[in-house]
C-alpha cells in the first residue's frame, strides 16, 4: 500500500491533487460528477473586492496543446463568495481549502485576505498576482520582486492562515520573484499561472479573444512549468504547489520530483470534469510503477537523483 498523503505548511493532504482556481468554480459545481472528498483540497475562484462580470466574450479559446482564456476575474466578490459559495462548498466538501484572491491595489488584496482568514473552512490563502487579463492590478504586482513583497507583507498582517503567492510565468527571472515573496514571509510559492498569448481567426482575420491576448494552460505550458518549479525549488524553503499543464498522474510525479510539495489541475478541468478523480485514481499505480512508496519522500528527487 503506497502512501499518497502530503503536508502544506502542516495540513496533511490525503494526496496532492488540487483543482486550480478558475478550473472548478467553488467546487460544489462538480459533487454531482464524483465525491469531491477525494481530492487533496481545492482552489477557490479568485475572489475580488467587489462582484466582477469580466471580460467580454468570446473569451475562451481551444488552441493546440491547450487552451486561452481572458476570463477577466468574473467573480461575484469577496462577500458573496463567504456568504454563499463557501457554505455550499461545504455541505459537499469535509476539508480545508485554499481561498483564491485577487486585487487591483494592495488594500484590495488586505482587505479580502483579512475577510476571508474568518472563515473556518479555509486552511490557505492563495494570493493571485499573475492573472495576465486585466489592465491594472493583477500580474503587474507578480512582475516585481518589490511589488511582489508589498502584497506579500500586506497579506501576512492580515492573517495567520499561510499565505501562498501564485507567480505569474511571463517575467524573465521567475527566482527574484519568489526570493522576494519568501523574504516578505510568504509561507509558500504556488506557480505557474499562465502564459500571455493570442489566437487569430482567418475568416475575420480578428484575434480570437475579445481582449485580444489571453493566458495559454494546458499541456503546452508543462516544460515550462516544470522548469520554474525546479529553479524555485533551488532558490527557496518554503513548499511549493505546482501547476502547468498536469493531467496524468505521471505529472504529478514529475511537478513533485522538480520540487512540489502539491500539485493542481488546472485546464484539465475544462476538458474533461473528472480529470481529477481519474489522476488520483491512477496514482498509486503509477508511484508502484516508478517504485514509489511514500510521495512525501521524492519531492525535489531530481535535484539530487
Ligand atoms: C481570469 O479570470 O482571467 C483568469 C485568472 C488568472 O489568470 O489568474
Amino acid at each position: 500500500m503506497v502512501n499518497t498523503s502530503v503536508t502544506l505548511c502542516g495540513i496533511e493532504l490525503t494526496n496532492p491533487v488540487i483543482p486550480a482556481s478558475g478550473t472548478f468554480g467553488y467546487g460544489h459545481e462538480f459533487a454531482d460528477y464524483y465525491d469531491i472528498n477525494i481530492l487533496g483540497s481545492l482552489s477557490t475562484k479568485g475572489a475580488t473586492r467587489e462582484p466582477r462580470f469580466g471580460n467580454p466574450t468570446p473569451r475562451i479559446a481551444e488552441c493546440a496543446g491547450g487552451m486561452l482564456n481572458s476570463v477577466g476575474l468574473q467573480n461575484p466578490g469577496v462577500d458573496a463568495v463567504i456568504s454563499e459559495e463557501l457554505p455550499k462548498l461545504a455541505r459537499v466538501f469535509h476539508k480545508p481549502v485554499l481561498a483564491n484572491v485577487c486585487g487591483f491595489s494592495v488594500d484590495d488584496y488586505a482587505r479580502s485576505a483579512a475577510k476571508l482568514d474568518k472563515v473556518p473552512q479555509v486552511g490557505w490563502l492563495e494570493i493571485n498576482i499573475s492573472c495576465p487579463n486585466v489592465h491594472s492590478g493583477g500580474m503587474s504586482f507578480g512582475t516585481d520582486p518589490s511589488a511582489a513583497a508589498t502584497v506579500t507583507k500586506a497579506v501576512k498582517t492580515v492573517t495567520t492562515k499561510p499565505v501562498f503567492m501564485k507567480l505569474t510565468p511571463n517575467v524573465t527571472d521567475i527566482v527574484s520573484i519568489a526570493k522576494a515573496c519568501e523574504d516578505a514571509g510568504a509561507d509558500g510559492i504556488s506557480l505557474i499561472n499562465t502564459l500571455m498569448g493570442m489566437s487569430i481567426d482567418l475568416r475575420t482575420r480578428r484575434p480570437v479573444l475579445a481582449n485580444t491576448t489571453g493566458g495559454l494552460s494546458g499541456p503546452a505550458v508543462k516544460p515550462v512549468a516544470l522548469r520554474m518549479v525546479y529553479q524555485v525549488y533551488e532558490a527557496v524553503s518554503i513548499p511549493i504547489i505546482g501547476m502547468g499543464g498536469v493531467a496524468t498522474a505521471g505529472d504529478v510525479l514529475e511537478f513533485m520530483l522538480a520540487g512540489a510539495a502539491a500539485v493542481e489541475v488546472g485546464a484539465a478541468n475544462v476538458a474533461d470534469p473528472l480529470a481529477c478523480k481519474k489522476i488520483i485514481d491512477n496514482l498509486p499505480a503509477a508511484m508502484t510503477r516508478y517504485g514509489i512508496n511514500d510521495l512525501k519522500e521524492i519531492i525535489g528527487g531530481a535535484h539530487h537523483g
